[in-house]
């Protein structure tokens, strides 16, 4: 266990405030360069200047010269899908069915399931992800195994078995009461237990029978705090299919929203093909978008337009979506995110994108006084990245004068390779070269 005081030296960036879209120069970015982050008890208590001299009761961990941020939040990822990340050819309905439902047959076997919880869960920290909010598979001991592993490493974690009775091959199909027994089991034995939370899963709208979605929407109001997470309009054939499926219901959103599943703790994937109603909707209700870049050019999905949520009020955060997504890395997700934006003539500031990957995702999610920032009081998630990894990204660095240009080609520039040491709950869960992260 670590030294009950613990003193993380580096250069200390996070967020107070929402950056405005666009703002390179923005006050709401709190950079304290050469400082102290004191963590006390696994819980961050305040920052001092370097300079400053520390008593001796504190241990230093002299990360000097390097970038310490909060941990990054994955809002949507799942974790079967390390098994199909790169997976050739296909966009959505037909990655599905080719590669992505024969992978997660696997997990109904409980050492599959573990053994891939653990796995996904090492490799989230040492990417730099300290908190996600997971799709596990329709097998309940999925969910199981992933509640207990995280336990394990103090993560916080939101996952929840996977709702499907139909549209989907054998092996992974539930029905309507056996998923109900299923999910509340889990939520007697995990919801609220140290930092997990279960969240209601609808895989999507086409998986799901409308008993299905309306028994989902009486779970979401069962129990205080509980998270509802789903795909919405990702893909035009995928609207297309749900138009089909639900007549009665106006748009892909509305489907959803007829079940009783729009609530502040709903976490919406995708979002691409929505329109002004459907935003008008996530709005009002404060429901979080899973913005996930990287998926939505490797599967050919569509443009995120962000800009257009975030003028509508609506909260977006980032996301890898793998194995859609092509890296569990966030910055090469903000990096794909910045491309997306530039498509449409935006530009994606890095305050924006790494605000969306902390301190926004967090507040999405009703978490802001215990994760996304590095304010006294949050939970020590932290993590301490390389400013520069190779000689390219080390002269960009060196000639960048602005912090928003240092910080832009960050984040532009580096992965999971510029990561030297992770902070679970002020536990180092993982540091470079170390022989193994748990
Ligand atoms: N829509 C329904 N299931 C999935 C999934 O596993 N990944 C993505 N990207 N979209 C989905
Ligand atoms: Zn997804």
């Amino acid at each position: 266990s670590p030294p009950p005081r613990q003193a993380l030296r580096g250069d200390l960036l996070d967020f107070t405030a929402a950056p405005v879209w666009g703002d390179t120069a923005s006050t709401a970015v709190r950079y304290r360069p050469d400082h102290h982050l004191l963590v006390e008890g696994g819980r961050i208590v305040g920052a001092r200047p370097a300079a400053e001299p520390l008593d001796p009761s504190w241990s230093v961990a002299d990360h000097r010269g390097h970038l310490i941020l909060p941990g990054f939040i994955d809002t949507h990822v799942h974790s079967p899908q390390l098994d199909v990340i790169a997976s050739h050819g296909t966009a959505l309905l037909d990655w599905l069915d080719t590669y992505t439902f024969p992978a997660e047959r696997r997990y109904a076997d409980p050492a599959e399931a573990e053994a891939g919880a653990a796995r996904f869960l090492d490799a989230l920290i040492t990417h730099g992800t300290t908190s996600a909010v997971v799709f596990a598979t329709v097998h309940k001991v999925s969910a199981d195994k992933l509640f207990e592993a995280a336990r394990a490493r103090g993560m916080r974690l939101i996952t929840g078995k996977v709702l499907m009775d139909r549209h989907a091959p054998d092996g992974l199909r539930d029905d309507v009461e056996q998923a109900e027994r299923d999910c509340t089991d889990l939520i007697d034995r995990w919801h609220g237990v140290d930092r997990l939370a279960y969240a209601v899963t609808v895989r999507f709208a086409p998986t799901s029978t409308p008993e299905q979605l309306a028994m989902a929407g009486r779970l979401c109001t069962s129990r205080p705090g509980l998270y509802m997470q789903t795909h919405v309009a990702e893909n035009v054939d995928e609207v297309k299919w749900v138009a089909q499926l639900f007549p009665e219901a106006r748009s892909y959103l509305d489907v959803y929203a007829r079940a009783g599943l729009m609530n502040a703790r709903g976490v919406f994937a995708h979002g691409i093909w929505l329109d002004d109603t459907d935003r008008a909707l996530l709005h009002d209700h404060q429901a979080l978008i899973a913005h996930s870049p990287s998926s939505n050019l490797f599967l050919g999905s569509g443009l995120f337009g962000w800009r257009a949520a975030e003028a509508a009020g609506i909260p977006v955060a980032v996301a890898s979506d793998v194995g859609g997504g092509t890296s569990l890395s966030i910055q090469r997700n903000l990096a794909d995110a910045y491309k997306v934006q530039a498509m449409a003539g935006e530009r994606l500031s890095a305050w924006t994108a790494l605000h969306a990957a902390t301190r926004g995702a967090a507040l999405g999610l009703g978490l802001g006084d215990e994760i996304g920032s590095l304010e006294a009081g949050g939970v020590a998630d932290v993590c301490v990245w390389d400013w520069a990894a190779g000689p390219v990204a080390q002269r960009r660095h060196e000639v960048a004068i602005a912090l928003h240009e240092k910080v832009f080609a960050w984040m532009t520039l580096s992965d999971e390779r510029n990561l030297a040491a992770a902070y679970v709950a002020g536990v180092p869960r993982h540091q470079r070269g170390a022989v193994s992260p748990c």
